[in-house]
């Protein structure tokens, strides 16, 4: 079965706030996007970037982001791998352009302590807006210095809350993010139950090492009732690998 890549609405969350009144929320629609080994990792022990997949899933992954209002990802990965984020095919930043959007998504990192380095190629590569999501306890210096640099969206006292979070960026208007990892953020946003869609591409190659990032690291769940449903939307093979796409099963 195929499922379009664009086009979906954000949701409309009901929520029972602190005084147990019923409330409601605009959350964006969260798809999460790995590559991963085999063996289920993401990148070595070491957390060296690796090259998992082929041009083909390549431009996928380009077309996935092109469709998206925003691209994010946890300090980890900025600081790991230092990706851009941008889209790089001409014609979807054309296609962006004639939809009235910015040439490349709104590019957003999460980062309780303000770690992102000023010449962090997210903040520097290609035009558009970037957010960084920042805790309270953030170094003051570093945040007023990324001010400069980006929108700072504070939410959380110690570590960035990523329902605040996603509250904050449905408010904004953002509509459709995409998560290009990695395992702990992803690990944070399941846990939160914030992610609706999961494709995971599966490469031909065994990365190893119990201690390599995977899909969803963190602390992982006990309890079968704890578990993050999955049903399996299609399944395609792209050149040497199996991509699979997951639609996350929430709670009624
Ligand atoms: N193969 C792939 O598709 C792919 C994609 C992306 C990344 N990767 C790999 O993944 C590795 C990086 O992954 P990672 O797990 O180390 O880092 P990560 O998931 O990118 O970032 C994790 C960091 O996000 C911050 N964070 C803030 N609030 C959080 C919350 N509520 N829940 C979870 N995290 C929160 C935490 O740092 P603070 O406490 O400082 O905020 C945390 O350590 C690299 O090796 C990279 O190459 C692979």
């Amino acid at each position: 079965m195929r499922v379009p890549e664009e086009g979906i609405a954000h949701k409309s969350v009901v929520y029972y706030n602190r005084e147990g009144n019923q409330r409601w929320t605009m959350r964006p629609h969260v798809i999460v996007n790995v590559a991963m080994s085999a063996d289920g990792k993401l990148s070595t022990r070491e957390r060296r970037q690796v090259k998992i997949s082929g041009v083909q899933d390549f431009n996928r992954v380009d077309r996935l982001k092109a469709g998206s209002d925003a691209v994010m990802v946890g300090i980890g990965t900025v600081l790991a791998d230092d990706p851009s984020l941008t889209v790089k095919a001409e014609e979807c930043r054309t296609n962006r352009i004639r939809r009235g959007v910015d040439e490349h998504p709104i590019r957003i990192v999460v980062d309780s302590h303000a770690r992102t380095p000023p010449d962090a190629s997210i903040l520097l590569k290609g035009t558009g807006k970037r957010i960084i999501a920042v805790a309270e306890e953030a170094d003051k210096e570093n945040v007023a210095h990324l001010q400069s640099l980006a929108t700072v969206i504070v939410a959380g006292r110690d570590r960035v809350d990523l329902t605040l979070l996603m509250d904050e960026l449905g408010a904004m208007g953002i509509q459709r993010v995409m998560v290009e990892g990695g395992g702990t953020l992803i690990a944070g946003l399941i846990a939160a139950g914030l992610v609706d869609e999961i494709y995971t591409f599966i490469g031909n190659l065994v990365i190893g090492g119990k201690d390599a990032p995977t899909l969803a690291d963190g602390a992982g769940f006990l309890k079968e009732s704890e578990f993050c449903r999955l049903t399996l939307l299609e399944t395609r093979k792209i050149e040497e690998g199996i991509l699979l796409h997951w639609n996350v099963d929430h709670q009624p």
